[in-house]
C-alpha cells in the first residue's frame, strides 16, 4: 500500500487513475481488471448494461468496496489493494486507505440514501460535522448557501419525505457538494425519478460541470452524456470495453456490444 503523490499520464494530470481493478464476489468475478483515467475537470459517463459492474465500480473507487486487487489513485491518495491489507497491521491499514480514498470523493445515490429522520439540513451537514470535524455553525452556514443555490434553502428544516423526488436528489447532491470533494461519483442520479423532475437534476450536474467539477456518472442519459461528457465509458461484463469522445463511442461505436446496447437505449421498442 503507498499513498503517493498525483499520477500524470501523458502528460495530462489525471485526477482519478484506476488501474486493474478486479472484484470478486464469491466465485462472481464482477470487475475485470479495470483500468480508467480522469483529469482534472472532466466528466466521464460510464454507460453500461444493468448487472455489467457500475455500481461495483464507483464503491471501488471512493472505498465502499474492497477490489481484489489493482491500483485506486484519487488526487493525492493511491491505494495498491493487491499489496493493502497484509502484513503487520493489515486489516487497520486497508481500512486507514479505504478511508482516506473515501475522504477524496463523494457518492450520489441512485436512491438519494437521505436520512429520513433527519431534516433536509442535518441531513447536508452530517459529513462535514460528524467525519470532517468542521463546526456546526460553519458547516450550517455553507449548507444554507449550496441548498439556495438549488432552490431549497426554505426546504432546509423539511424532512426528506415532504420532498418531491427531485428535490431529495439536488439534497443529495447537495450533500455531496458540502464535502468539498475532489471527485463526485453519480450512480444512476435520475434512474429513480418522474420524467418530469429528470430535466432539474440535469441541468444542476451540467452547471457543476461547466463549474469544474471532477465527475465520474454512471447513467443511462445518453444525451446528458453527448453534450456534458468529455469521454464515455462502456462497461461490459466487468471490463471497459470501449471508452472515447461521445461522438465515438455514442455516434460511431466500435464494438458490436456497444452498438447493440446503444441501439437499445436510442430504441427501446
Ligand atoms: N454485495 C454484493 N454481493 C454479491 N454480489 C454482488 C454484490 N454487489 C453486486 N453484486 C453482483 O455484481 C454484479 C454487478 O452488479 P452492479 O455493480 O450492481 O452492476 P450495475 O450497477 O452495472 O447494474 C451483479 O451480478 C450483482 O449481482
Ligand atoms: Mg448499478
Amino acid at each position: 500500500m503507498s499513498l503517493s503523490p498525483d499520477s500524470s499520464v501523458g502528460g495530462a494530470p489525471a485526477l482519478l487513475s484506476v488501474r486493474g481493478v478486479t472484484k470478486s464476489f464469491g466465485d462472481n468475478e464482477v470487475l475485470k481488471s479495470v483500468d480508467l483515467d480522469v483529469s482534472r475537470g472532466e466528466v466521464v459517463a460510464v454507460i453500461g448494461a444493468s448487472g455489467s459492474g457500475k455500481t461495483t465500480l464507483l464503491r471501488c473507487l471512493n472505498g465502499l468496496e474492497t477490489p481484489d486487487a489493482g491500483v485506486v489513485s484519487v488526487g493525492a491518495v493511491s491505494v495498491d489493494f493487491a499489496s493493502a491489507g497484509q502484513g503487520r497491521g493489515g486489516v487497520k491499514a486497508l481500512e486507514r486507505a479505504k478511508g482516506s480514498l473515501r475522504d477524496q470523493s463523494a457518492m450520489v445515490f441512485q436512491h438519494y440514501n437521505l436520512f429520513p429522520h433527519r431534516t433536509v439540513i442535518e441531513n447536508v451537514i452530517e459529513g462535514p460535522v460528524v467525519v470532517q470535524g468542521r463546526s456546526r455553525d460553519e458547516a450550517r452556514a455553507d449548507a444554507l448557501v449550496l441548498l439556495d443555490r438549488v432552490g431549497l434553502a426554505e426546504k432546509a428544516d423539511a424532512y426528506p419525505h415532504q420532498l418531491s423526488g427531485g428535490q431529495q436528489q439536488r439534497v443529495g447532491i447537495v450533500r455531496a457538494l458540502a464535502l468539498k470533494p475532489e471527485l463526485l461519483l453519480f450512480d444512476e442520479p435520475t434512474s429513480a425519478l418522474d420524467p418530469e423532475l429528470v430535466g432539474d437534476v440535469l441541468l444542476l450536474m451540467r452547471d457543476l460541470a461547466a463549474e469544474g467539477w471532477t465527475m465520474v456518472v454512471v447513467t443511462h442519459e445518453l444525451q446528458f452524456a453527448r453534450e456534458v461528457a468529455a469521454k464515455v465509458a462502456f462497461v461490459d461484463a466487468g471490463r471497459v470495453l470501449e471508452m472515447g469522445p461521445p461522438s465515438q463511442v455514442l455516434g460511431a461505436p466500435r464494438e458490436e456490444r456497444t452498438r447493440q446496447f446503444v441501439r437499445r437505449l436510442t430504441h427501446p421498442l
